[in-house]
């Protein structure tokens, strides 16, 4: 199976960045590359390192790190560099995405043979992951509440989550014109968001196009802000990270300016949980209300250095969650009304999620949740190969396939196993 894995990857190799699939996404999408870096890191370390350089090659002047980059011209995806007219030399768009890249350094720096290459590749890497993570919390938290507001739902990656769907049903589509979606036919549009939820991520991103990509305004003006506990935990997790990478290398104003924006959002995460849900919620910042949907968003949490008793509450949950389907983690609650077992992030399991809520388990100390999450993800490839996601009761393999990032957490998870069975 490893070697099936780094085939998927080669494969979607382009020499200085890898591309999520061939055809369904040609460019360099952010959160993939990072997590998809720990896969290269097990058999090529030098090029997990330019996967994650490559990414912050393109950093922003205001340290935000765009969600994609279009490093080559392909008319194969919408919206491209026409709609998105951020004027960088290399073409991106204007969003960012879930900010994973602390957390990948930690992991390749720290289990890297080449302990040169991995210093000298951190130690440039620090500032500039520094620098994102400030970004957030000065652009996307203006009132200091420790938490970070998403101001699109692709900055989430979870496109179509159902957590959106009331804030987004606010967002108009006035001066959208004729969509030319090509996701549609690289992949099942069954498996894909509506072409009404395309109208809104293209409305919003012509807002912020109109506002000239000034991050200092477009939080504010964005109709659509929304408080992602998922979201959040990646950026607290990746901040304690680097702190522990700064710390190492000795760059003490790094490590205490990170583990200070850590623990800040620690606390104000204890802000979204629910005890009803037994587990966390998103936020509608717009409106100042809890957005009532059992998502993984709230599992997801669980990546960040929750408080114990929080972590074994997500994994209670979890364990009743596997009792309606077959395979965990599925993307919303099953027994939810808006649960769809196919539809992108409604309902499907994702192996990145999978393994982010596996590892914060696992540190937690809830070793058979985390063990059983990454054994399906296991019986998911055998059963179905290296898709994009899966349906959940049945394993169906669904949007892409031979997907990058899919392979590198299987050959993460295989690592782990074996160095478990050892
Ligand atoms: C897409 O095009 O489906 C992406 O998720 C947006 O980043």
């Amino acid at each position: 199976m490893k070697t099936r894995a780094i085939a998927v990857m080669r494969n979607n190799d382009r020499g200085h960045y890898t591309v999520p699939t061939h055809g369904l996404y040609p460019f360099q999408w952010n959160w993939d590359s990072a997590l998809s870096a720990l896969g290269f890191a097990h058999f090529d370390e030098p090029r997990a390192w330019t996967e994650i350089t490559t990414l912050f090659a393109h950093q922003w002047d205001d340290g935000m790190v765009p969600h994609i980059i279009f490093h080559q011209e392909d008319d194969g995806y919408y919206p491209g560099p026409d709609v998105w007219q951020t004027g960088r030399a290399t073409p991106t768009s204007g969003i960012t995405q879930p900010p994973v890249a602390g957390f990948a350094v930690r992991r390749i720096f720290e289990r890297a043979k080449d302990s040169a290459l991995a210093r000298e590749k951190a130690k440039a890497l620090l500032p500039k992951i520094h620098a994102w993570h400030q970004w957030f919390y000065t652009m996307r938290d203006p009132q200091k509440t420790g938490l970070v507001a998403i101001i699109h739902p692709w900055e989430s990656g979870r496109d179509n989550a159902v957590d959106w769907d009331e804030a987004f049903a606010r967002i108009p589509t006035d001066g959208v014109g004729p969509l030319n979606r090509r996701d549609t036919s690289h992949a099942n549009p069954e498996h894909r968001p509506t072409d009404e939820q395309y109208k809104r991520y293209i409305w919003l991103v012509q807002r912020f196009r109109s506002l000239g990509w000034d991050n200092s305004k477009l939080h504010d003006a964005s109709p659509f802000q929304v408080v992602d506990p998922g979201f959040n935990g990646i950026l607290i997790r990746s901040c304690a990270d680097l702190a522990m990478v700064a710390t190492a290398l000795g760059e003490t104003e790094i490590a205490t300016q990170s583990r200070a924006l850590a623990d800040r959002g620690l606390a104000a995460l204890e802000t979204l949980w629910s005890a009803d849900h037994a587990q966390y919620l998103c936020w509608d910042r717009a409106i100042g209300t809890a957005i009532d949907s059992p998502s993984i968003g709230g599992l997801l949490a669980s990546f960040a250095p929750i408080p114990p008793q929080r972590a074994a509450t997500i994994s209670t949950r979890i364990n009743a969650i596997a009792e309606t389907c077959a395979y965990v983690v599925p993307s919303h609650d099953p027994t939810h009304p808006a649960f769809d077992a196919l539809r992108y992030w409604r309902g499907p399991v994702w192996l990145i999620v999978n393994f982010m809520i596996a590892n914060g388990l696992q540190n937690a100390g809830q070793t058979g949740t985390s063990e059983r999450v990454m054994q399906d993800c296991i019986r998911l490839i055998d059963e179905s190969g290296f898709a994009e996601y899966y349906g959940p009761h049945d394993a169906e393999p669904c949007g892409g396939d031979q997907f990058t990032w899919t392979a590198a957490m299987v050959i993460e998870i295989l690592n782990i196993q074996r160095a478990k069975a050892a």
